[in-house]
């Protein structure tokens, strides 16, 4: 069964390690994740973005899909299902679907009709017994047609978000969705520590997980954070090997051509990526 996201998290902050959330496209993708974080007994959320809803024929098919999945593969460690960067009507469509947990990122409305917005989520979601993330302060770079420009958040519109009852807050702190250019300045430490000492015990979310160094993941740990979004990561990965999988020629020899071979390389790739982000958040064992 779907849990919400609050207890995992809750649980997380407490124990100085994080939860990765790993954004799925489709059923490869979802079963790859599901297994590993069974494998490795660690609670897991799968982020849906609302491009990717659509994709997978909306978020019903995506709700049965799921579901179907935990039940058929026996799934006991927590799941999340989680919608990645809604817009307020995108979180309304996946609470009537039965997403057990929903992101609202109001990031680039003002700060008064960020918390407007907020605010109602959460008193519908708490309600539903729904996990709720807001955003302040935009995530740069592109995801889904998305252009944010890579703001750093500031602490005290932080802790007024907070302060709604949401059940993790993101802030922008110099992180980015895609792969980090070469003159990154990194992530602001500074920014992290003072909304950690604002918003106290709130799990903070660090978005845009795919290539930010070892070290700075553990230091972003160490200051609040206890859910890191991973997306681009497992595309790169599951990519690579699909194309050595076809420029080897495997698809022309014998069944080869089986969506089911062909795809096999990707789906271990996701599996192995999954695997080696739940060691260094430190979830694994942990659900
Ligand atoms: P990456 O694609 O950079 O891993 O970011 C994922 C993310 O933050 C989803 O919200």
């Amino acid at each position: 069964m779907l849990v919400s996201a609050k207890e995992m998290l809750q649980k997380a902050k407490a124990g100085k390690y994080a939860v990765g959330q790993f954004n799925i496209n489709n059923l490869e993708w979802t079963k790859a994740i599901l297994l590993t974080a069974q494998e490795n007994n660690s609670p897991v959320i799968l982020g849906v973005s609302e491009g990717a809803g659509k994709y997978m024929c909306g978020y019903k098919t995506v709700v049965g899909m799921v579901n179907g999945m935990l039940e058929e593969l026996k799934i006991t460690v927590p799941v999340a299902l989680h919608l990645d960067h809604g817009s307020y009507e995108g979180a309304m469509a996946c609470i009537e679907a039965g997403f057990s947990s929903v992101m609202f990122d109001g990031s680039h409305y003002s700060i008064e009709e960020n918390i407007a917005k907020t605010k109602e989520l959460v008193d519908l979601t708490s309600s539903k017994g729904i996990s709720l993330e807001a955003e302040v302060g935009a995530i740069g770079g592109e995801e889904d047609g998305v252009i944010g420009g890579g703001e750093v958040a500031d602490p005290n519109e932080c802790k007024m978000i907070a302060d709604l009852g949401v059940t993790m807050l993101a802030a922008g702190i110099g992180n980015i969705h895609g792969k980090y250019p070469e003159n990154w300045a990194g992530l602001s430490f500074d920014t992290l520590d003072d909304i950690q000492k604002l918003t106290k015990e709130m799990p903070l979310v660090l978005h845009g997980g795919t290539g930010i160094p070892e070290d700075m993941i553990k230091k972003a740990i160490s200051l609040g954070v206890s859910k890191i979004n991973v997306n681009t990561e497992c595309q790169l990965a599951f990519a690579a090997e699909t194309r050595k999988y076809i420029e080897e020629g495997k698809d022309l020899q014998g069944k080869g051509f089986d969506p089911r071979k062909i795809l096999a390389p990707g789906f271990e790739a996701i599996k192995a990526t999954v695997k080696e982000k739940m060691e260094l958040f430190g979830s694994i064992n942990k659900a």
